[in-house]
C-alpha cells in the first residue's frame, strides 16, 4: 500500500526559523522548550505525553514520539542528525504500510518513505537543546546501566539467537528485521539508560507499541544494553 506523501512540502522546512529570544538564565522548563520547537515539528511528533494513549493514535501518527527525547538521545548525534537525517526505521514509522508482498518474504517499498526535513547547523543546535528538555517522569533511571564487566559477546548472542531482537532490529546495516528502529548506530544515537529501560518495558513508553515485553534478568538486560550501546561507536 502506498501512503500519500507525508512530506509534500519539503520546502516548507525553509520556513522553520526561530524567533530571536534572549537566552534564559536557567534551563527552560519543558513548556518553555516546546515554545522553541516549530509547530511544523509538532504536526508529526507528539511533544507532550498523550493523555490517553490509543492504538489509533499509534497507527496514524506521522512520526515517532518526542515527548521523552531528553531521556533518549545523545546530544551530539541529535545535532548532527537534524542537519543530515538518515533513515532510522528502515520500514518507516509503520512498517506494514510500506511492505510489498513478495517471495520468500515481503520487502519494503523504500521509495514510499519520505525524506525527513533538514535544518541548518544553528537551528539544529537550538532544536536539539529544546528537545533535550523534554523528559518523561520516571521513565529512565540515570546510571542504571553499569558498563563495567559487561560481556559483549554474550550480549550479541542474546540479541540474536537467544532473545530474537534481531528479528525486528538491525544490529549491522542491512542485517536484521525492519519492523523496529535500526540499532546499528545506537551507541551514538541513544543513551544506554534509555536502551535498558526500553528493553525492560517498552509499554512504559507506549502502551500499544508492538515490541514484546520479555521477562529478562538484570544481567541479561545489562548485557543486551552493553551490546546495543557498543554499536556504531568507533572505539569499542
Ligand atoms: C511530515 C512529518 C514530519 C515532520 C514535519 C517532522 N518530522 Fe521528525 N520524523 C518524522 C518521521 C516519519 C520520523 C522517523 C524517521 C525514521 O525513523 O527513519 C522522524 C524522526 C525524527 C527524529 C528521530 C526520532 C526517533 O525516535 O528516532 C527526530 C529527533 C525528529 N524527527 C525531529 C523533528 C523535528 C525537530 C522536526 C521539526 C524541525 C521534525 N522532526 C519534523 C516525521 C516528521
Ligand atoms: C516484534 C518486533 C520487536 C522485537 C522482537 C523487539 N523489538 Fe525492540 N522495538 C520494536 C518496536 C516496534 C520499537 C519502537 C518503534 C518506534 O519507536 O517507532 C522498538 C524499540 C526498541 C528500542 C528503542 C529504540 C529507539 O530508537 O527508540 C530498543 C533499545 C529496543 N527496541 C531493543 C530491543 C531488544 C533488546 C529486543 C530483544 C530483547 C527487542 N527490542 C525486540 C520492535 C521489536
Amino acid at each position: 500500500m502506498r501512503l500519500p506523501l507525508l512530506f509534500a512540502a519539503s520546502g516548507a522546512i525553509a520556513a522553520l526559523t526561530f524567533a530571536a529570544r534572549p537566552a534564559p538564565a536557567e534551563p527552560a522548563a519543558a513548556t518553555g522548550a516546546i515554545a522553541d520547537i516549530p509547530a511544523s515539528c509538532a504536526s508529526c511528533h507528539a511533544l507532550t505525553k498523550p493523555e490517553t494513549p490509543t492504538v489509533e493514535r499509534l497507527w496514524t501518527r506521522k512520526g515517532p514520539d518526542l515527548w521523552y527525547a531528553g531521556d533518549k538521545f545523545n546530544r551530539e548525534w541529535l545535532v548532527s542528525w537534524l542537519q543530515n537525517p538518515a533513515p532510522i526505521r528502515p520500514g518507516g514509522v509503520m512498517w506494514f504500510k510500506h511492505a510489498k508482498p513478495g517471495e520468500p518474504r515481503d520487502t519494503i517499498d523504500t521509495a514510499s518513505i519520505e525524506k525527513h526535513p533538514a535544518v541548518d547547523a544553528a537551528t539544529a543546535t537550538k532544536l536539539a537543546d529544546a528537545l533535550l528538555h523534554l523528559k518523561g517522569e520516571g521513565l529512565i533511571v540515570e546510571g542504571e546501566f553499569k558498563p563495567e564487566g559487561v560481556n559483549l559477546t554474550m550480549g550479541q548472542m542474546s540479541f540474536g539467537k537467544l532473545r530474537g531482537c534481531v528479528s525486528c532490529h538491525q544490529d549491522k546495516p542491512g542485517q536484521g528485521g525492519v519492523s523496529g528502529p535500526q540499532l546499528h548506530d545506537a551507541g551514538k544515537r541513544l543513551k544506554p539508560d534509555y536502551v535498558l529501560a526500553y528493553t525492560r518495558d517498552p509499554q512504559k513508553f507506549d502502551h500499544f507499541i508492538w515490541m514484546p515485553r520479555l521477562t529478562l534478568s538484570d544481567p541479561d538486560l545489562q548485557r543486551l544494553t552493553g551490546y546495543i550501546a557498543s554499536l556504531g561507536k568507533e572505539n569499542k
